[in-house]
């Protein structure tokens, strides 16, 4: 289904890597309405394209990979289709957790964590950050119930808790004080952000962290992604001249 061409491995240069992808996984909807299938029917067929596509991070070397599996607006979606996916996303973690564990990959859940996340599900994303912990060949971010706004909105009660307790001077906060109050601190920030199914937006995915990303758009509906795709991706990366407001 994807229009773009397939690039191999050998394509890459792998001493010019981006420190840190994002992924927003769009167009499961659309794949599965193309088919004739319930939307439910694209997320499921949306797991596949995922782990080939941690797969290929790992052939290439990646460090860090953020995936957007759920916005704080997909509240907003039907009842029944935010029950599917609470549940296909627990029933993920359990199929999956040995195979990331025993590829060294670390993951990490970015997000809210309270309420109406299923406590089960919250459980389940703290076992498998705690066992996968130790891991440093891949650090694999799911952004699950997250929001660009909501990590700042936190980040500033954070500062602002430091700041009563006296623990921080209002003006001695910095890009580097709000920075250590993001969810993910210590990744890189995000080189390439990736986004399927033709949408050009961000809706609210890292918007701190991707403040320098390149953007790079594809057609190819989520479902149908793959390693090749990511590597394309990356690709295009490596053709891009970045300057960083210099000349
Ligand atoms: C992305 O696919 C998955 C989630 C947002 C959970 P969509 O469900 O948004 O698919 P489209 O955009 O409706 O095709
Ligand atoms: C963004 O996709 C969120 C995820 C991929 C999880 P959406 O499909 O929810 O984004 P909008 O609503 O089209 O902007
Ligand atoms: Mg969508």
């Amino acid at each position: 289904m994807s229009a773009e061409p397939r690039v191999e491995l050998a394509a890459i240069d792998r001493s010019r890597l981006p420190a840190h992808v994002g992924i927003i996984m769009d167009g499961n909807g659309r794949w599965a309405k193309q088919r004739g299938l319930p939307r439910s029917a694209g997320h499921t067929a949306g797991e596949h394209a995922l782990f080939d596509t941690v797969e290929g991070a790992l052939e290439l070397g990646l460090r860090y990979l953020t995936v957007y599996a759920f916005s704080t607006e997909n509240w907003r979606r039907p009842p029944s289709e935010v029950k599917f996916l609470m549940n296909f996303n627990r029933d993920l973690l359990l199929r999956r957790a040995d195979d990331l564990d025993e590829r060294r990959v670390r993951v990490r859940f970015i997000g809210r964590r309270g309420r109406p996340v299923p406590r089960r599900l919250v459980e389940l994303m703290e076992a498998t950050e705690a066992r996968t912990a130790h891991h440093d060949r891949l650090t694999l971010q799911i952004a699950f119930n997250y929001g660009g706004r909501a990590e700042l909105v936190d980040a500033a009660r954070a500062l602002a808790e430091d700041a009563v307790a006296g623990r921080l001077r209002p003006d001695r906060i910095t890009e580097r004080s709000l920075h250590a109050r993001l969810y993910a601190p210590s990744a890189p920030d995000v080189d390439l952000l990736v986004r399927t199914s033709g949408e050009q937006r961000l809706s609210n995915f890292l918007l701190w962290e991707a403040a320098y990303a390149e953007l790079v758009f594809t057609e190819t509906l989520w479902p149908d992604f793959d390693r090749y795709a990511l590597y394309a991706a990356v690709a295009e990366f490596q053709r891009r001249a970045r300057r960083f407001g210099r000349v």
